[in-house]
């Protein structure tokens, strides 16, 4: 598979709240971002499970995506996005230990105003992933 045809797989979960309206938003303003990513909704980037990534990678994802509200202080659950990050780190170092790159899971913060970020980062998340080619876990059958 070249660069090229390869089209990354990439599931993001976006709180509902900021990252999810900012994505809305990005849509809403017919911004252009690669159609790659998969969203699924949950009310605050701390409800982000370790499990729900190692699931997500299983599944047949290239990447994940993990977005919430700015630090330090706009998550509405007052805490959730600092849970996120630490936890993403954490995430990163056993992924590693899986043989899959840290860098195939991303944070990032966007605001319900920020649809051009989230294009964004979109943007970019496909390049970096596309870079790295398919997950390892992968040996042919895609299940997304
Ligand atoms: S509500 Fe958005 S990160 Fe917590």
């Amino acid at each position: 598979m070249t660069e090229q045809e390869f089209r990354p797989k990439i599931v993001g979960f976006l709180c509902n709240w900021c990252a999810y309206a900012g994505a809305d938003l990005a849509g809403v303003s017919r911004l252009q971002y690669p159609p790659n990513v998969r969203i699924i909704r949950v009310m605050c980037s701390g409800r982000i499970d370790p499990t729900f990534v190692f699931e997500a990678f299983k599944d047949g994802a290239d990447g994940v995506l993990v977005a919430g509200c700015h630090l330090p202080s706009d998550c509405h659950y007052l805490s959730g996005n600092f849970k996120a990050q630490r936890r993403v780190m954490l995430t990163k170092k056993v992924l590693q230990q899986f043989g899959i790159e840290p860098e195939r899971l991303r944070i990032e913060w966007v605001s319900a105003s920020e649809g051009d970020r989230f294009a964004s980062v979109m943007k970019d998340m496909v390049q970096v992933i596309k870079k790295l080619g398919p997950s390892p876990l992968k040996n042919g059958g895609e299940k997304l």
